[in-house]
């Protein structure tokens, strides 16, 4: 069973210079992670900055970002699994990598079994892969890689921003169910543009837009607010907005 962590998230501000106009502030949040959170928002709403926030890899201009377990602070082992994993893994030798990765481990054969049978569920093979550069593998390929190590280091929390893209519709549904399994353990954050993907894999949703936090709730909650739907530019998927959409329909988006 997933572990109790909650979040308190106070007048958080960040920009990347002072002469910049994207500018993010969230002002006040406390969240209880239950089920699997989705980050929605456009293109440059400021999705991956605050995702950045959240995982500690960038430190906030002012405020700050708390983790609690049981009601006391907690520092959790949380994996962001980036938007543009070719910037980390293109230059790297795949099978040095992860031997770096299982020297940082104490439980070497548990994340070594958990990276090559994640790559298996992704239909790629470790030892196809293991004597590689990461220019040598192709864009889904690098993606699959990425979301599998993340996967095996067993995070409290997983961001994972934009996991889809490059998958393809196969590697799409092999994405959902790794999730679906993985979800019942681990507590889980999608960032992503998609709103139908958001839709098909998340129970409770933030939306950003331009840097500010407009919506937190559920999909009933959202329903009621036209404002922010057309705002964001979900209108046009009213339909996806119902409740009982079907998974076929959902696959071939
Ligand atoms: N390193 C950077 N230096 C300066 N500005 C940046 C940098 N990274 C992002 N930005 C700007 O900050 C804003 C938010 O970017 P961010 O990447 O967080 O958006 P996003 O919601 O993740 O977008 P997308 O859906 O396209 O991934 C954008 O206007 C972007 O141009
Ligand atoms: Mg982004």
């Amino acid at each position: 069973m997933r572990g109790e962590l909650s979040v308190n998230i106070c007048n958080l501000e960040y920009t990347f210079r002072k002469t910049d106009t994207f500018h993010l502030q969230i002002n006040d949040l406390d969240y209880s992670f239950n089920g699997v959170l989705g980050m929605y928002g456009l293109s440059g709403s400021g999705k991956t900055t605050f995702s950045k926030l959240l995982a500690g890899i960038i430190e906030p201009v002012s405020g700050s970002v708390s983790f609690f377990t049981n009601g006391h602070s907690a520092v959790p082992k949380i994996i962001y699994s980036p938007q543009f994993p070719e910037r980390i893994l293109l230059g790297i030798h795949i099978g040095d990598t992860v031997q770096q990765i299982l020297s940082q481990n104490v439980n070497k054969i548990g994340v070594y079994d958990s990276i090559c049978n994640h790559l298996q569920k992704f239909s790629l093979d470790f030892n196809n892969i293991r004597d590689k550069s990461g220019f040598e593998l192709s864009g889904g390929e690098l993606r699959r890689l990425a979301i599998a190590l993340s996967l095996a280091l067993s995070p409290e929390l997983l961001i994972l921003d934009e996991p889809t893209i490059g998958l393809g519709r196969r590697g799409k549904t092999q994405l959902y169910s790794i999730l679906e399994e993985f979800r019942q353990q681990h507590h889980i954050m999608i960032v992503s543009h998609d709103f139908n993907l958001i839709r098909r894999i998340c129970n409770h949703y933030w939306i950003l837009d331009r840097g500010k936090l407009i919506f937190t709730g559920d999909l009933n909650a959202l329903r009621r607010q036209q404002d922010i739907i057309e705002k964001v530019g979900i209108n046009s998927l009213e339909h996806y907005l119902t409740a009982t959409v079907k998974t076929e329909e959902m696959e071939t988006l």
